[in-house]
């Protein structure tokens, strides 16, 4: 097995030194920093497994150093060793997320304790990521269901340019698939076994999201500590994934369109130019093309990003994908749960297919998760799904008004269901003046009120 590396940090030269060497005749590899800031370059030089800090130093103190990391390195592990007899430190440490503390004086065997078990954790955590990378290659085609005709020219297209370098532009409403989709063609290329980097372009304030994507230079804004990988260097080989790109401020979209034109850029605060290999995926909620004629967005860049364009359609515009998508999610989230759920019954089905989907796949999914938790039958029935669903789609026009085409028995299913429920309600439920203003006999009557789960109301 590899040495881990280990980085010891404190002021104090002589406590430093005489932890360190004890870890090294222990069998690690150590560095040191005497204090916060060295730490934290030395954490992009010698990328160590765990690092242990003191906590009273000048300048930054251990707690700065362990937010630091958190926000660099958040899955590395930082053990803070704090002042003799102060409780409050320890209880700030692991609420702030440390591994653990040891307090002063260090007992070495205390020490290397809870370093082996901070290092075993650690092992167990690596794997579970190796474990949700092999995951991530289920987002190739198989993936993706739909067998809409517009879906079909979406495969169309990505096939064929996800193996080029050609910048793709998602277009699409959130929970349509746009991400599944970037996904898929950064699988589907040579560049699949490098990183594919997803960043939210809505998601942060503009200065920071720069320095996220391009990095920075040590000491270039105020809590600048270290020198910043950012994220196109890190997809190099790659590809990266701009989500939102419609939030990008002006200036945003400026340094883009260099980096597209030129592959070159400069960390925030640097002067050095850097060049990255990488290919641009991006994807927008508001139509882009209309974002240009308000003078929201750079038509140069527009012209840049829209290459290849690929547009979701709304769930509701593909009535015939929601049962295969429905029976999709249905099977891998009733593995997932332990439970053996086959089907999902007409009515049901029926309703989904009337419903509008604002939050389109997404929403879905969400919904056949919650039916599967929810139900204690072996079948999905209407009862199982939300109930602002049930009262949408109860009212919404027949499937058949999109344009979709269903098993006429089953069209005529939720027209039965809400001519019977409405003359029962005229009848104040008795049976007898119901079946008489229907015309059709007790015995039916009593049929269809079982077959639609009215016995119970009515
Ligand atoms: N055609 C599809 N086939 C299978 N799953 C899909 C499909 N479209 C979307 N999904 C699933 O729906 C959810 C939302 O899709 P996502 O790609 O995140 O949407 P967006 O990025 O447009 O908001 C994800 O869990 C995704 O796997
Ligand atoms: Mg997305």
């Amino acid at each position: 097995m590899a040495q881990k590396k280990l980085l010891v940090v404190d002021d104090d030269s002589l406590i430093r030194r005489s932890l360190s060497a004890v870890l090294r005749l222990a069998g690690y590899e150590v560095s040191e920093a005497a204090g916060g800031t060295e730490a934290l370059e030395l954490l992009e030089k010698t990328t160590p497994d765990l690092v242990i800090t003191d906590f009273n130093m000048p300048q930054l103190n251990g707690m700065q150093v362990l937010r630091e990391i958190q926000a660099r390195q958040p899955d590395l592990p930082v053990i803070l060793v704090t002042g003799y007899g102060t409780v409050e430190q320890a209880v700030e440490a692991m609420k702030a997320g440390a591994y653990d503390y040891v307090s002063k004086p260090i007992i070495d065997d205390e020490m290397k304790m809870v370093i082996r078990r901070a290092l075993d954790d650690r092992t167990l955590r690596d794997e579970n990521s190796d474990l949700r990378k092999r995951l991530d290659m289920r987002f190739g085609y198989d993936a993706i269901i739909g067998r809409d005709h517009r879906m079909q020219r979406i495969y169309d297209t990505i096939e064929s340019v996800a193996p080029t370098r050609a910048t793709v532009l998602i277009s699409g409403e959130s929970g349509t698939g746009k991400t599944l989709i970037a996904r898929a063609l950064h699988h589907n290329s040579s560049r699949r076994d490098a990183p594919f980097v997803e960043v939210n372009c809505g998601a942060l304030p503009e200065t920071l999201l720069e320095s996220e994507l391009f990095g920075h230079k040590r000491g270039s804004f105020t809590g600048a500590y270290a020198d910043k990988q950012g994220k196109f260097a890190a997809a190099n080989r790659g590809t990266i994934f701009l989500d939102e790109i419609n939030n990008a401020s002006p200036m945003l979209q400026m340094k883009l369109l260099r980096i597209l034109q030129d592959k070159e850029f400069e960390p925030v605060g640097g002067n050095e130019t850097k060049r990255v290999d990488v290919r641009v995926v991006l994807a927008t909620n508001l139509d882009l093309a209309s974002e240009v004629e308000k003078g929201n967005f750079r038509r140069d860049l527009y012209y840049r990003i829209n290459v290849v364009s690929v547009h979701m359609p709304p769930l509701h515009e593909r009535v015939s994908d929601i049962p295969l998508l429905a029976k999709h999610f249905l099977k891998d989230i009733a593995k997932e749960n332990g439970k053996r759920i086959r089907e999902i019954d007409e009515q049901a089905l029926d309703l989904l297919t009337r419903y509008t989907w604002p939050g389109n796949v997404r929403e879905l999914e969400n919904c056949i998760e919650r039916a599967v938790v929810l139900t204690r039958n072996d079948v999905i029935r209407a009862e199982d799904l939300p109930p602002a669903l049930r009262d949408e789609a109860a009212d919404a026009p027949t499937p058949l008004d999109h344009g979709g085409v269903v098993p006429l028995k089953r069209a005529l299913e939720a027209p039965e269901r809400r001519i019977i429920e409405n003359a029962l309600r005229e009848n104040g439920g008795n049976r007898q003046d119901t079946a008489k203003a229907l015309d059709i006999n007790r015995t039916t009557l009593f049929n269809k009120m079982r077959k639609y789960e009215l016995l119970e109301k009515y």
